[in-house]
């Protein structure tokens, strides 16, 4: 596997914009949303993850937490890297944040201008196709939608641009056809994927950043091995803490959507660990073989 050791500064820098290292995930929060997006805040997080997918996430409630948390200084807006999705019809429910009806760059433009409403900004730090529209391959429609995409980023309102839940032809397929290319891929890591090695293989090659989410509920067994067990009483940390360390030092963008204040903290202090050796990234990598 790649074991390329990047700088774990507080910011990645890409194309001259600063990415916190560490995102906050909103999902599945519901009435809860605001008042933990906001703790999140104030706990250290700069960086925040949403969509306007009313199922899975409740948008408007990550941006009453954002103004809240601008208006009492804990945070100023340039400080904070937001980031929202688009999501075809068939990831909603009824709480659609578009017309249905409308094409694909319509949807797109109303599901955006619905974001910035909801969040409370003029612009996105990152707009992510939430997924392909098909399991193999782009679509039209996924090629409509990223188009428009790219008309938003021409127009300064978002500044980078990404893709969700994609396998390794989808990838390859909009690196190479893009006019704006995805800065940032957003997948679901498996370690027994050797931690989605090959995608991430792929993002390397083209300067596209990984972000990693279900680092800890997709690998609940691999978590609980001798092998990791022994690395994390080494450095005395927790095992999520472990992991975060790990996945920050393959170069990876961790998600974390804890709702425990405590955890936020341990999470956020996983960056300030010792760094792995070479010896124990081999065996958290190879975990599941
Ligand atoms: N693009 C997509 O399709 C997609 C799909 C899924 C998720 N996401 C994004 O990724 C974010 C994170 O989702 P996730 O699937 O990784 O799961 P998650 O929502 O972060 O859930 C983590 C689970 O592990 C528990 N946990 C125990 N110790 C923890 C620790 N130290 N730190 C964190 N969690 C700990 C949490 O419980 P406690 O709450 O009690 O800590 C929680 O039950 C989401 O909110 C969303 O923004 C994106």
């Amino acid at each position: 596997m790649d074991n390329t050791v990047y700088p774990l500064d507080r910011l990645i820098s890409h194309k001259g914009i600063g990415i916190p290292r560490f995102l906050y995930g909103t999902a599945w929060k519901e009435a809860q949303t605001e008042a933990l997006t906001y703790n999140a805040i104030k706990a250290g997080f700069l960086g925040i993850d949403t969509a306007n997918q009313r199922r899975h996430y409740f948008e408007a409630g990550v941006g009453n937490a954002v103004k809240q948390a601008i208006t009492e200084r804990w945070v100023q807006r340039p400080q904070l890297f937001l980031q929202s999705k688009f999501t075809f019809v068939s990831s909603q429910d009824d709480r659609l944040p578009y017309d249905p009806q409308a094409d694909f760059s319509t949807q797109v433009q109303q599901s955006f201008a619905s974001s910035l409403e909801h969040l409370h900004t003029d612009y996105l730090d990152s707009y992510i196709l939430h997924g392909p529209s098909t399991g193999q391959g782009l679509g039209d429609a996924d090629w409509e939608v990223w188009r428009e995409m790219e008309r938003l980023h021409k127009t300064g309102a978002v500044k980078l641009l990404g893709i969700s839940n994609v396998n390794i032809g989808q990838l390859q397929a909009l690196i190479s056809q893009a006019e704006i290319k995805p800065a940032f891929v957003q997948n679901r890591c498996y370690a027994r994927t050797q931690w989605d090695a090959k995608i991430r293989g792929l993002c390397q090659e083209h300067d596209v950043i990984y972000q990693g989410f279900s680092l800890l509920t997709a690998n609940a067994g691999e978590l609980q091995k001798p092998g990791i067990v022994k690395i994390a009483r080494r450095l005395g940390c927790t095992v999520p803490q472990l992991v975060f360390r790990f996945a920050m030092q393959l170069g990876m963008i961790p998600l974390t959507g804890t709702s425990n204040g405590q955890n936020m903290c341990d999470d956020l202090a996983s960056h300030d660990l010792p760094a792995l050796t070479q010896a124990e990234m081999d065996v958290i990598g190879r975990i599941a073989l």
